[in-house]
């Protein structure tokens, strides 16, 4: 396995589909993204990125090759050698919607033939691959898992902004339903990446996903917590987890902030903890508390933001409250489940005039009565209070403290002022 020349069939073409697609195609597979949503495909085709962390150069680059193709036609996936499966794995009224998965399973089931081998990316719960894309596999395809085909999961670390670890560099679980399949799914993402970790069966693999998640999840929420306890005691957090950080064993720093966001933190834990109450009829209680506090946090912010109006004997009706990034997290486009969110419509209920900037993130994922600014001299001075949620590098902090009236930091990157104080 491994084998160059081989086709490729990328199920998905989003924050991890894509790029795993082009890394597939610049080492020298054929590859094909399928993607139902025409939009994204239309795009693709015209070369034009909506990932930011491949170029549109790079997608050009990867057209002129002729071994990338992009389609919403599910015939794409015809004559695969490895199909890999990207789709999305959101909560349906708090529960795991595996909708996406089955879809993806479904339409490889119509195409699977004796050799190839199908791995899951998506994150999801231990048991999916086996119980769930195995069986389904085996029904459309009248095929047996691992004797007639290989089957496998490998997590996905991609961490959307990050100049330093990327798809290639970072190590890749790899794991499979047989020791031939695992050897497959090895074989593949050794031509990929520069190092693969094999562990014994998908669902550890499956649970690596979410232990890593889970355990930022917890600790997030852990300095959350500790934040809001700080500001009443009047201790500066911040000067502790730097303080701490200095530690060389046994410490790992995390910073508070308005609360988590994006596709991963705040839902992953919940598959997890919905598999235990499910299967072992027993709450997860770790993870039930990381929601609570983590799901608080974007309330704090308006409350910490009210007071501070207060003190300046202003109302937060009908005052204007500019937001600096609505990202969940610096430098990204990604405002799924953004607490920046949460945060604007909390403020708007309570009769604020809400302005936001955001270079990256697009108008269509923002709430219309939500004014789209930049972060100007201009805007800055005529707010009645400047929030910093997402501390993109577009912004110039210094330009905040020289301008802005009032300013609460829920990132610590503010230069001090009088009027600036930090979550
Ligand atoms: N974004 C991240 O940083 C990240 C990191 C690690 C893991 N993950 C996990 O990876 C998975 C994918 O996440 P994402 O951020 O790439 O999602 P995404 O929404 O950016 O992309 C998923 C794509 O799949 C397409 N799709 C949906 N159903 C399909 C189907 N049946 N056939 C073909 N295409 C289909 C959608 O149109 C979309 O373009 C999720 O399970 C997520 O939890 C995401």
């Amino acid at each position: 396995m491994g084998q160059l020349g081989q086709r490729v069939v990328v199920i998905g073409q989003g924050y991890v589909g894509l790029p795993l697609a082009m890394r597939a195609v610049e080492v020298g597979y054929h590859v094909t993204g399928y993607d139902t949503s025409e939009d994204r495909i239309k795009h693709l085709n015209a070369g034009e990125s909506y990932v930011e962390d491949i170029a549109s150069a790079t997608l050009v680059a990867a057209l002129d090759t002729r071994r990338y193709q992009a389609s919403s036609e599910a015939q794409c996936c015809s004559g695969f050698d490895v199909a890999v499966i990207t789709v999305p794995t959101p909560l349906k009224e708090g529960i795991p919607d595996l909708s996406y998965i089955e879809a993806a399973a479904d339409t490889l089931a119509l195409y699977l033939r004796p050799g190839a081998t199908v791995i899951l990316e998506s994150t999801t719960y231990p048991g999916t691959t086996e119980e769930l894309v195995g069986a389904m596999l085996e029904e459309g395809s009248g095929l047996v898992v691992g004797v007639d085909f290989h089957l496998g999961y490998s997590p996905e670390r991609i961490d959307p902004g990050n100049p330093t670890h990327n798809l290639v560099n970072t190590p890749k679980v790899v794991s499979g339903v047989s020791d031939a399949s695992l050897a497959a799914v090895k074989g593949f993402y050794d031509s990929i990446v520069e190092q693969t970790v094999p562990v014994s069966g998908t669902r550890e693999a499956e649970l690596v996903k979410l232990l890593e998640n889970t355990f930022r999840h917890v600790n997030i929420a852990l300095v959350n917590e500790l934040a809001m306890f700080a500001a009443d005691l009047g201790v500066d957090v911040w000067e502790a987890i730097d303080a701490a950080s200095t530690k060389p064993f046994g410490f790992m720093r995390f910073t508070p902030g308005p609360g988590v966001g994006g596709h991963c933190l705040p839902i992953d834990p919940s598959y997890l903890s919905w598999r235990v109450r499910r299967l072992l009829g027993q709450s997860f209680r770790f993870v039930e508390l990381a929601n609570d506090i983590n799901d608080h946090m974007p309330d704090y912010v308006v409350q910490r933001l009210v007071m501070a109006l207060n003190r300046r004997r202003q109302a937060m009706n009908g005052s204007r409250i500019l937001l600096l990034g609505l990202a969940y997290k610096r430098n990204t486009s990604d405002a799924r489940e953004s607490p920046g969110q949460v945060v604007a419509d909390r403020l708007l209920s309570l009769g604020a005039e809400v302005r936001a900037a955001d270079p990256h993130v697009v108008e269509a994922h923002v709430d219309r009565r939500v004014v789209r600014v930049e972060a100007s001299a201009e805007e800055l001075s005529s707010a009645d209070a400047v929030v910093l949620l997402a501390d993109h590098d577009e912004f110039d902090l210094d330009l905040v403290t020289t301008h802005a009236r009032c300013v609460l930091d829920t990132r610590h990157r503010v230069p001090p002022g009088a009027q600036v104080e930090y979550l």
